[in-house]
């Protein structure tokens, strides 16, 4: 059987998969029964004063019959005394010794809050820090969380601060609410940071009740923006971790984070660079026995692979994300029907004609029967079809053999500037 455990920046984990610091992990009660259920470690609620919530606090996308396709709150940190957490944390530690327990802690950015916080936590045993720099709601307007992590400076010095007193690692959590999030990673980086993690929540409306009129969720009649998360975050989240793996100069490990929800996503992660990671949502949505689909799938992939360990996987994609400049200009993909399955529902027809290309004809057979073909010399392989087709496998999208040597723009510019220079 693979080895599924991993080593984090440090950290010895039993398997790959951390309770993402937020209401699953909000209690010792909670966190000791994740660990008999088999969940890897746990990046404990955000420690952090005062205690504030208010209620209601959730809100969720459903999307066409999905329940949860995303998931928006307006929670705040802890709202239980960082005391009673310290003392939990400890029995739990004491109780789990060979489950990391990561403290996620919070504070404005200045060094003497920071040492404060990092020392008295770091007495009852945790194995490591994340560094809260990326709550979109509430704590943002009172000058902690995303206003902190919205500025690389900020985020190196917070980073610097933890570090200067932190005796164990020391992962800074990022927030996706920016333009360019290699900023931050790279602030982190030079802050001394042992890695980073990422993404925390986006800034949501998740909705507006028609009826009432009020925004989702509400509180007495009034709302404000939310993070998102779930499901739907998971594109973005991994963008980010492959934009930050693929950088030469971004060099700490990277715990992924947004929509992870099955084993197959955790792997997908890994690929993009991510050495370990947290989930938050599918635990909300599902419950903490979801572990089990995690670590059963993600072993037999390595078993059927032939893989012996889980960290052998860490970034095997990276090196095939780049930039569009670099990508062959003379590749040509094409779609192609296979009539056998096709059940005429015509929709790849109408996305072709509508919205891409025109190529797709309703040709009539020698016995009377519809059927349609992609003209494949004005196809440019967009996709959409397949992409519409209800139908698993009645449309392949086919690589056609090379005519051209592969061509970038890159290349071309190289060329085109030769040529010039001539
Ligand atoms: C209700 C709720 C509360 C959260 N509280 C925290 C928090 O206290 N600290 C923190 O760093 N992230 C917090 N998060 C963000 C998660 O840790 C995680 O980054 C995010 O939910 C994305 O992961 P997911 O798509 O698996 O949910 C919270 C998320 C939710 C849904
Ligand atoms: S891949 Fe795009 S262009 Fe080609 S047939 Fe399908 S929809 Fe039309
Ligand atoms: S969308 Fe799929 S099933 Fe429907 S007509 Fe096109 S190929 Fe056939």
């Amino acid at each position: 059987m693979a080895e599924i455990s991993i080593n984090f920046a440090g950290i010895k984990s039993p398997n790959p998969y951390w309770l993402a610091s937020a209401p699953p992990t909000n209690t010792g009660y909670q966190v000791q029964r994740a660990f008999e259920a088999g969940w890897g470690g746990a990046v404990w609620k955000t420690l952090c004063e005062p205690v504030l919530n208010v209620t209601s606090r959730f809100g969720a996308h459903h999307f066409n019959g999905q329940r949860v396709a995303g998931f928006n709150n307006i929670e705040l940190v802890s709202d239980r005394p960082i005391e009673e957490n310290l003392k939990e944390i400890y029995e739990t530690k004491k109780l789990f010794p060979d489950h990391p327990i990561i403290a996620s802690v919070m504070v404005e950015p200045e060094r003497d809050k920071w040492h404060e916080i990092i020392k008295r936590v770091q007495d009852v045993g945790v194995d490591g820090f994340e560094l809260n720099l990326g709550c979109p709601h509430g704590m943002s307007e009172r000058g902690m969380g995303a206003a902190v992590g919205q500025h690389p400076d900020l985020v190196e010095k917070s980073t610097l601060y933890a570090k200067e007193v932190a005796e164990v690692p020391v992962i800074t959590k990022l927030t996706p609410n920016i333009t360019d999030i290699t900023a931050t990673a790279r602030a982190a980086e030079r802050g001394g940071a042992d890695a980073i993690s990422m993404i925390n929540t986006i800034n949501s409306l998740i909705g507006v009740d028609i009826d009432t009129w009020n925004p989702t969720p509400n509180v007495n009649g009034k709302a404000a923006h939310g993070g998102y998360c779930g499901p739907a975050v998971k594109p973005i989240a991994l963008n980010m971790v492959g934009e930050c793996a693929r950088q030469p100069d971004i060099n700490i490990p990277i715990s992924g984070i947004g929509g992870i929800s099955t084993w197959q996503d955790t792997i997908e992660f890994m690929l993009m660079g991510s050495g370990g990671v947290q989930v938050c949502t599918a635990a909300m949505h599902h419950g903490f026995s979801i572990i089990d689909d995690l670590t059963e799938g993600l072993s037999n992939y390595l078993d059927d692979k032939g893989i012996d360990s889980v960290e052998e996987l860490v970034g095997k994609s990276v090196e095939k994300y780049s930039d569009w400049s670099d990508l062959d200009l003379n590749h040509q993909t094409v779609a192609r029907i296979n009539n056998d399955i096709c059940i005429n529902c015509n929709k790849c027809h109408i996305a072709c004609e509508d919205t891409a290309h025109q190529c797709i004809d309703m040709l009539v057979d020698e016995n009377g029967n519809d059927y349609l073909q992609v003209r494949e010399d004005e196809c440019v392989g967009c996709n959409l079809c397949s992409i519409v087709c209800p139908v698993e496998g009645a449309i392949d999208m086919i690589d056609l053999k090379p005519t051209e040597p592969p061509m970038s723009w890159n290349n071309r510019q190289a060329a085109l500037q030769v040529m010039n220079s001539k």
